[in-house]
């Protein structure tokens, strides 16, 4: 018990030490500290408000956010967070910790780590103009092992946001627009990430992305950059596109990507068949984009350490919150059907998922 605590502790230093958000961060939201060196402040209880509620622990910077309880948080309305703060749902005992029914919104703010928390917006939010995350305008914010499902305007909404990552997570069956995240002015990255069933933007990156084995499934349009957004570079990676059931074109993996957008392109797959089986061909033509000669990012060969294929095993077996819970397993069998299954969801009751589709923890 003293060595597995000394060498947790070891693991943070070191982190510490490289200037990283925790071990094994990447991407340009890693240099995000988040509320580490700060309090730690106990979630008691599933209420909205009050005395050990979710909302009073992110209310205040400087805080490493724990959880004593497991299940869901229900919003009444949007929780804003602080600036510098660690939200650690991994510490959540038995099945984790869930929000749904509102946005999180770390709109303008900065330093923030979230790790292993599902953001569940759905219908219960009649908010049809928020989003399940929302940092717009915000900077060095990294999400890791997060799943964000039944986003209305957005999965996750990024306009304006500076230094962020999006890495080992789940964006998935966003209703409403059936959008995944928009990102502006960036930098971001994202990596290692698995989005479902969405109509568009996986990502929408009108700003300079990296791209890394990411497994996009059963997509209207994939990878978008968006014609009048300015002039950008995009290093895109080692990443799996899977057609499904509401594929209308193979071809819109890459969507809008206009000759003014500057892109490198490798070791990309696109599987278009819908036979059942995993058995892509490379796709490295991204629209009638310019094509680099080499990555616009320095870091973006060395993040790209798995084939496209092996990060279809790897996504599917660690994206999104630890443990897997009802509602990602869902999603991840869908995904595992290669091309049969699959819809465009405009409620999330209409999976058939248990507890009103946002399933139990
Ligand atoms: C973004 O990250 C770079 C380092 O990569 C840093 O120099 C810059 O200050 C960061 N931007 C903000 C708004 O913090």
């Amino acid at each position: 018990m003293f060595r597995l605590h000394l060498n947790v502790f070891i693991m943070a230093l070191a982190s510490r030490a490289l200037g990283l958000a925790f071990d094994g961060a990447v991407g340009f939201g890693a240099i995000a500290t988040g509320g580490n060196s700060g309090t730690t402040v106990h979630v008691t209880n599933l209420l909205d408000s009050g005395s050990g509620s979710f909302r009073d622990a992110v209310s205040q910077s400087n805080r490493n956010i724990v959880f004593d309880v497991s299940g869901y948080i229900q919003l009444k309305s949007a929780v804003s967070l602080s600036s510098s703060l660690t939200i650690n749902g991994q510490s959540a005992p038995g099945n984790g910790i869930g929000i749904m029914g509102g946005e999180i919104s770390a709109s303008d703010k900065s330093n923030i780590i979230i790790r292993n928390l599902r953001m569940r917006q759905g219908t219960l939010d009649t908010d049809t103009g928020k989003s399940a995350f929302n940092m717009g305008g915000a900077s060095n914010v990294i999400l890791d092992h997060c799943s964000v499902e039944y986003g209305q305007w957005d999965s996750i909404d990024a306009v304006g946001a500076v230094n962020i990552t999006v890495s080992n997570s789940i964006i998935a069956l966003p209703i409403g627009q059936q959008f995944g995240a928009h990102v502006e002015t960036g930098p971001s990255t994202f990596y290692r990430n698995l989005w479902v069933s969405a109509h568009n933007r996986q990502p929408l990156s009108k700003d300079n992305t990296q791209y890394v084995n990411n497994v996009v499934y059963n997509y209207q349009a994939g990878y978008t950059s968006g014609n009048t957004g300015g002039v950008f570079s995009h290093d895109i990676i080692n990443n799996y596109f899977i057609t499904g059931p509401s594929t209308t074109s193979s071809k819109n993996a890459f969507y809008q990507m206009a000759a003014d957008q500057s892109v490198y392109a490798t070791g990309n797959y696109l599987d278009s068949n819908n036979d059942g089986q995993l058995n892509g061909a490379p796709d490295n033509t991204v629209g009638s984009s310019t094509v680099l000669s080499k990555p616009w990012a320095s870091t973006s060969l060395g993040l790209a350490t798995m084939s496209a294929a092996d990060a279809v095993t790897y996504v599917l077996a660690n994206a999104g919150a630890t443990p897997r819970d009802e509602l990602d397993t869902f999603v991840v069998n869908v995904v595992k059907s290669f091309g049969t299954q699959g819809t465009l969801y405009k409620n999330q009751a209409n999976t058939g998922v248990s507890n009103g589709g946002y399933g139990t923890l």
